[in-house]
């Protein structure tokens, strides 16, 4: 007998294989753990079969180039300015992942004239038949250009630590975005905590004023502990994910990757022609 809801999950999943999603990471301030996070959770999709470009956009710190001792003969932006093809400014890491680094930030994006505007788009839109995953590293705070940028993803990851001070930014990009109406599903990630006790509890202080002061409904990803192996692996020019996979870090991300690829399996697959589309018109409404 044909199980017919095997026959629809199936369906689902063959959609959710061939359709292209796009996440941006963010936080409220620097020195969160943003591009480390964002390193490891690229790697950590890739190495669950998904087909996954990390696009560096967060100029200023650690760079993830320089994170994962990358040696990338081209940025974003040479693609632009020298109007070559997308695939000859992805770089790969010896994982397989694929890299693009930034160069520069997003300002230079929204500024372009029309008609490198219009390359860029269509350079972009052949990342929709080679990736499942686009994942961009954006800058930390309230950069107008990130802001708008960010109504065109399917959906923001939100890193914070336990600290008050990336809790208040933190809180602060939530409201920036609410008071833009950019909709967009939220998921949090707690980096870097001491105690799993303090995190929950900060994680229910975050959800429970960001539903009441802002009507926003806040996802958990997951909580990061605090982890030598991080440092350790930051200095090894490493992912801390093959670096030190036993270490408690590794195994949190782990988790929360799981936990993330289960939840989306519930999730309509996104079209990454609406994300061509509302950067176009962000494009138009610049100014
Ligand atoms: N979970 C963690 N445990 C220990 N140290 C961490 C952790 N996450 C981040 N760090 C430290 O924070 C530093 C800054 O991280 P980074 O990702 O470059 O910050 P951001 O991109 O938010 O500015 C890292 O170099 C690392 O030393
Ligand atoms: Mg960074």
């Amino acid at each position: 007998m044909v199980d017919q809801a095997e026959a629809l999950r199936n369906k689902v999943r063959k959609l959710q294989e061939s359709s292209t999603r796009v996440i941006g990471i963010l936080s409220g301030k620097g020195g969160v753990g943003k591009s480390v996070f964002a390193v490891n959770f690229a790697l950590a999709l890739h190495r669950h079969g998904k087909k996954t470009l990390l696009i560096d956009l967060d100029i200023g710190m650690a760079n993830v180039d320089i994170l994962l001792n990358l040696y990338t003969a081209y940025h974003f932006v040479d693609m632009i300015d020298k109007r070559l093809p997308i695939e000859s400014v992805i770089a790969q890491h010896p994982s397989g992942l694929s890299i693009i680094s930034g160069g520069s930030g997003l300002s230079h994006l929204f500024n372009l004239d029309e008609e490198s505007f219009r390359f860029f788009l269509e350079q972009f839109a052949h990342l929709k038949r080679m990736y499942e995953y686009v994942i961009f590293d954006l800058p930390a705070g309230f950069n107008a250009d990130t802001h708008r940028f960010l109504s065109a993803v399917h959906e923001v990851i939100l890193v914070t630590t336990t600290e008050p001070t990336s809790l208040a930014d933190g809180y602060a990009a939530i409201k920036l975005m609410t008071k833009n109406h950019i909709d967009v599903p939220i998921f949090c990630v707690i980096n870097r905590y001491d105690s799993l006790q303090e995190a929950k509890r900060i994680w229910f202080n975050l959800e429970q004023t960001t539903a009441r002061f802002l009507g926003k409904t806040l996802t958990l990803l997951g909580t990061l502990p605090r982890d030598r192996a991080v440092v350790q692996a930051v200095k090894n020019q490493k992912p801390f994910l093959t670096g030190d996979p036993k270490a408690k870090v590794s195994i949190g991300l782990e988790a929360l990757t799981k936990k993330y690829l289960q939840q989306e399996a519930y999730q309509a697959p996104p079209s990454f022609d609406s994300f061509i589309h509302r950067l176009k018109s962000l494009f138009r409404s610049k100014g």
